[in-house]
């Protein structure tokens, strides 16, 4: 079942989803996984792993596609930028209408080698 904030509960339990190994996301790289239905970003951002929402909030950009630039993450098609830390929008889209608005950012952990996204 799903909680007010959309987090998945199983028996009372809030659900941590493994998103991949952190052998595949070496630092300054980011991937695109499917949890849930729901596609999010995780990076690596010099040996701290981070992951927010993987879509891109001003038309519907996958961000993957775009670069990781320290802890910002610039969408590949007009240049919209979000802190990988918290979602935050923090640079607008450039050359046409529309605003890009905060994405949602999820807990992230790391153990065994596993990074894991509390959803
Ligand atoms: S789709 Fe991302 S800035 Fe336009």
């Amino acid at each position: 079942m799903y909680t007010r904030n959309g987090q998945l509960s199983i028996g009372g339990t809030l659900v941590k989803m493994m998103a991949c190994l952190t052998s595949d996301l070496p630092p300054g790289s980011m991937i695109s996984v499917d949890i849930l239905g729901h596609t999010v970003l995780v990076a690596n951002v010099d040996g701290q792993f981070f992951a927010m929402d993987g879509i891109c909030s001003h038309s519907l950009a996958m961000l993957v596609k775009g670069r990781l630039d320290g802890t910002v993450v610039v969408c590949p098609r007009h240049q919209a930028r979000y802190d990988i830390r918290t979602g935050r929008a923090i640079g607008q889209p450039i050359g046409v209408e529309g605003r890009a608005h905060d994405l949602r950012s999820y807990p992230v952990e790391v153990r065994g080698g596993c990074v894991t996204v509390d959803i």
